[in-house]
């Protein structure tokens, strides 16, 4: 039977296991990529496996997320990311690089390979046919010490793209409308592989921006077939030896398919607070807009902001809205400065923002209170981009465009006829602006690196194994689509601590409950109760780790979010699942909990009591025998380091 692409590279990085949907696959993974917020963490655990050399074909350390030097927190993190990828034969990217999906994407994706990063939206590379995997920090510490990458394999769903993007309309449209379609759930479990003769309209960009918004599925990965837009894009980047073609076969076979007839997609809009709230923007049209911003890894290439400076040109930007860009990378400046973008830009009153995730987390421009933010990113969950009260909508640059000069939510096609403004097409350069200099390689003489440690960078806290009897309150109940910005906010106040966890841990669900911190470690930890798709969102794994530090031992939800659960697992903490989700209703906040860690099964259901009502309720857990041997032993490290000793 002939294979879908996601199979064919699949197929080719199978370490074990057998392709049988839900099961568990081992994979071997060529790239690993880190940013600052998550890469501390991940090369603390890095050092704590014991591993001399990363043993990948290509590790690529990131700073990207934090750049504020308000003190020495930051720069000493930075400090240690770099002295970290000099001593163990890691690729370094400084502060002012870029964006680690767009430079990933530039400088380092090859069609055909496996990447796992410490950042959800790592699924960009496949913009240029990667498995790009989203992982917790841990995991991919492992990758960089030679583990092959363990997951469920996926179910894959073709996207079958037919028609042409009609003017003023364009790939982030694409993506919210398979959100609408399929909502932040509707990815679980799978990899959505696009396919059909609409692809070939797609640029690389364009196609990136669909797989970086994958991710708001829930989507384990998306992924394009490499095909001649593919292969110029390598050119015009000056890699086109990395090129190889890969496409289905005729007789490939998908799990479910959905058609999306490019041609009647029009301007459409998330609104607050997820990224399924998906309509077309006429049904918004006049909302009044406070602020807009352009950029973040979702829409930062040289083709957005060309299309950005499109609309703007000879145009300027309302006097009630605050206009910022974040460009993707130091190449998307020179060549939005060669080409006059950015001076159209600059000259219609857009602010011009550093070359990071900065603003995408509410650092350096956020919302006014109650104010409302067009932004092109990927994510408008409450509190994401700097305070609670902040409105953001979802938008595709066009739209971001056209609404920051007239000051309301506008459909870009109706400013168009209005001002008489062409249709926007976007010339790629045959030969982009290659400059590579910025890139630190790895140490020459690794035994000479000295690895600088701030004070702010802290050990790692031990977690001990599983106790037989695991007793304790409902220290928090939570709803539906509980996201890992609930558990742990980013943001300035909060990411300068990422490698510190005692400190970060005071942020726990500060935006759901201010005294969880001091109740968790009051009462010795407890128990999480969550609904459906909890941990949706990022691959942070501070959003295990820290609850696990405050004593956190279990989570009993209706569903989890992949990457989540798989933190949970690797920070000791026991996923577990109402066997009927309507006893959800039979578990209350202060309530106490008991479990038998010997009961606990990975095939049937065992008991969890509620010492409050006497009653026994059936549970699951959604993890496999080996994971759940990972969280007896008190997680991934612990159970990793006693595999070692028994080795030797
Ligand atoms: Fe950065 Fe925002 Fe993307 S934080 S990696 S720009 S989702």
């Amino acid at each position: 039977m002939g294979q879908t692409v996601a199979e064919k590279i699949l197929s080719r990085h199978l370490v074990s296991g057998d392709m049988e949907p839900g099961r568990p696959i081992a994979l071997r993974m060529d790239q690993t990529l880190t940013q600052d917020a998550t890469g501390t963490m991940a090369y603390l655990q890095f050092e704590a496996i014991g591993v001399d050399r990363v043993r990948t074909e290509l590790s690529v350390s990131y700073v990207d997320h934090n750049m504020i030097q308000g003190d020495y927190r930051n720069p000493d993190d930075h400090r240690y990311l770099q002295d970290v990828a000099a001593k163990y034969g890691i690729l370094f990217s400084p502060a002012g690089n870029g964006i680690c999906h767009q430079l990933h994407l530039e400088r380092f994706a090859v069609p055909g390979k496996t990447l796992i990063g410490s950042d959800s939206h790592t699924p960009t590379a496949g913009g240029l046919t990667m498995i790009a995997i989203g992982a917790g920090g841990l995991d991919v510490a492992l990758a960089m010490a030679g583990e092959p990458f363990v997951t469920p394999m996926p179910r894959i769903t073709l996207v079958r793209l037919v028609g042409t993007l009609q003017p003023f309309v364009s790939a982030k449209d694409v993506i919210l409308e398979v959100l609408r379609r399929i909502t932040v759930k509707g990815g679980v479990g799978r990899i959505l592989e696009y396919g059909g003769p609409g692809v070939e309209g797609l640029s690389v960009p364009d196609r990136a921006t669909i797989t970086n918004m994958g991710a708001e599925t829930g989507a384990t990965s998306s992924v394009f077939p490499s095909d001649e837009v593919t292969r110029r894009w390598l050119r015009s980047q000056g890699r086109e030896s990395s090129w190889v073609e890969l496409s289905a076969d005729a007789d490939a076979r998908y799990d479910t398919v959905i058609d999306i007839d490019l041609s009647t997609l029009e301007p459409l809009v998330a609104q607050p607070f997820q990224p399924d709230r998906v309509v077309p923007v006429r049904e918004l049209a006049g909302l009044p807009v406070d602020q807009v911003m352009f950029g973040s890894c979702t829409n930062s290439s040289l083709r957005d902001i060309e299309s950005v400076a499109h609309i703007l040109e000879g145009r300027r930007i309302a006097p009630t809205v605050d206009a910022g860009i974040s460009p993707g990378s130091r190449q998307v400046i020179l060549e939005a400065a060669r080409t006059g973008a950015f001076a159209t830009l600059v000259a219609s009153g857009v602010r011009l923002l550093e070359v990071s995730c900065g603003a995408c987390i509410g650092m350096g421009f956020a919302p006014p209170t109650e104010g409302v933010s067009l932004r092109t990113i990927n994510r408008n969950f409450l509190g994401r981009c700097g305070h609670k009260t902040g409105k953001v909508y979802l938008v595709s640059p066009e739209v971001a465009a056209a609404s920051a000069v007239t000051g309301v939510l506008t459909d870009p096609r109706d400013l168009a006829r209005e001002e008489g403004i062409e249709p926007f097409s976007f010339a790629q350069p045959d030969a982009f602006l290659v400059d590579d200099s910025r890139f630190v390689a790895p140490a020459d003489e690794p035994e000479t690196v000295t690895i600088r440690r701030g004070p702010n960078i802290a050990p790692l806290p031990p977690i001990e194994a599983m106790a037989e009897t695991v007793r304790g309150e409902v220290l928090l109940k939570v709803g539906d689509d509980i996201t890992t910005d609930h558990i742990m906010p980013a943001g300035a106040k909060i990411l300068p601590l990422r490698s510190n966890i005692p400190a970060i841990a005071r942020h726990v669900f500060e935006v759901v409950d201010a005294s969880f911190h001091d109740r968790a470690l009051a009462k010795g930890g407890g128990f999480v109760v969550g609904g459906a798709n909890y941990g949706q969102g990022s691959s942070r794994e501070h959003a295990a780790l820290a609850p696990r530090y405050l004593g956190v031992r279990a989570v009993l939800a209706k569903s989890f979010a992949r990457i989540h659960l798989a933190n949970l697992v690797n920070c000791g903490i026991l996923p577990l699942l109402f066997q009927d989700p309507s006893d959800y209703d039979a578990v209350e906040a202060g309530d106490a909990l008991s479990l038998n860690r010997r009961e606990v099964v990975t095939a049937g259901s065992f008991p969890v009591r509620n010492e409050r009502s006497g009653r026994d309720i059936p549970c699951t857990t959604p993890i496999s025998e080996e994971d759940l041997a990972v969280v007896l032993a008190g997680g991934k490290l612990n159970w990793v380091r006693s595999k070692k000793a028994e080795r030797l």
